[in-house]
């Protein structure tokens, strides 16, 4: 059983799935931001992490957590486990070897958790890390990781429309680390992540976005994660937070760094479920 909730809704509690980085490194490279050869100093990320989690619970969100499993070093980055809309779960299926067991590993937390509408994917998907849920249409980004086919497959099982985007700059793979929405019907992005007919897309569907410079895009500021009210952003991002600020959003700037390293921020260590079991 499931019980809908709004997205589009200003504020209010959000469910979130974590994943603490217990055996988080760098040890092979399929983005731009990760380099093998840099240190990790993972007592630190888990501080940062954690931080992340108390922010979330301060603000009144909750957050489940599914257990880190050793050997899969990027598995911190939730967002990328599934895609959940109105209690439909869409899976994942990584595109390299390196995270391709993170696919099964979070079906089972999702079965576990008493989710029943449930789909295995038959084409490579990164979740939420290449979709992002408003309330009218879901976007999906496609380029460097999932792909377009994939967008169907979403959008046949849950029922909504997805709109494709061409991601561009290898740096901003996945779509979270390019755009994120303000509500339900807004959305901040960095225009030079997409192809020129995706900006226009973008153009047409969100006239009033917010456009973020490559500078608060090149410190990840994009992966953010915003309730409607509250907008949780890189420390570093601190132009774009002004501007967030002065749109009149509440900005909690989060120490991000080390998973950075990664290649990922607050949004990639963010599953939304939307919809939660009844417990
Ligand atoms: N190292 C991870 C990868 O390349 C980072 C994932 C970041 N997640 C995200 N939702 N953008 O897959």
């Amino acid at each position: 059983m499931v019980r809908p909730e709004d997205t589009s809704r200003v504020g209010g509690p959000r469910h979130y799935l974590m994943c603490r980085p217990t055996h988080f490194a760098v040890e092979y490279a399929i983005n731009p931001w990760m380099d093998p050869a840099v240190g990790v100093d993972r007592a630190r990320a888990i501080r940062q992490w954690e931080g992340l989690r108390e922010l979330y619970r301060s603000l009144g969100h909750r957050v489940s957590e599914i257990e880190p499993i050793e050997g899969l070093p990027d598995m911190v980055f939730a967002a990328n486990g599934a895609l959940v809309v109105e209690g439909r779960v869409y899976g994942a299926r990584f595109a390299g070897a390196e995270r391709t067991p993170e696919g099964p590993a979070y079906l089972d937390w999702f079965r576990q958790a008493g989710y029943t509408e449930i789909k295995e994917p038959k084409h490579v998907n990164e979740g939420e890390g290449d979709f992002i849920t408003l309330d009218d249409v879901i976007l999906a980004g496609t380029g460097f990781r999932t792909e377009a086919a994939a967008h169907q497959e979403a959008e046949r099982l849950l029922d909504r429309p997805v709109v494709t985007l061409q991601l561009i700059d290898p740096r901003f793979y996945h779509l979270d680390t390019a755009l994120f929405a303000l509500s339900g019907d807004r959305v901040a992005y960095y225009p030079g992540a997409f192809s020129e007919g995706s900006r226009r897309v973008l153009r047409a569907l969100y006239p009033d976005a917010l456009l973020a410079t490559e500078e608060d895009a090149a410190v990840l500021g994009l992966n953010a994660v915003c309730d409607g009210e509250n907008v949780v952003i890189a420390a570093e991002a601190e132009a774009l937070a002004d501007r967030l600020r002065a749109l009149g959003y509440t900005v909690h700037p989060v120490e991000l760094d080390e998973l950075r390293k990664a290649g990922g921020g607050a949004k990639c260590c963010t599953l939304e479920l939307r919809d939660t079991p009844l417990d």
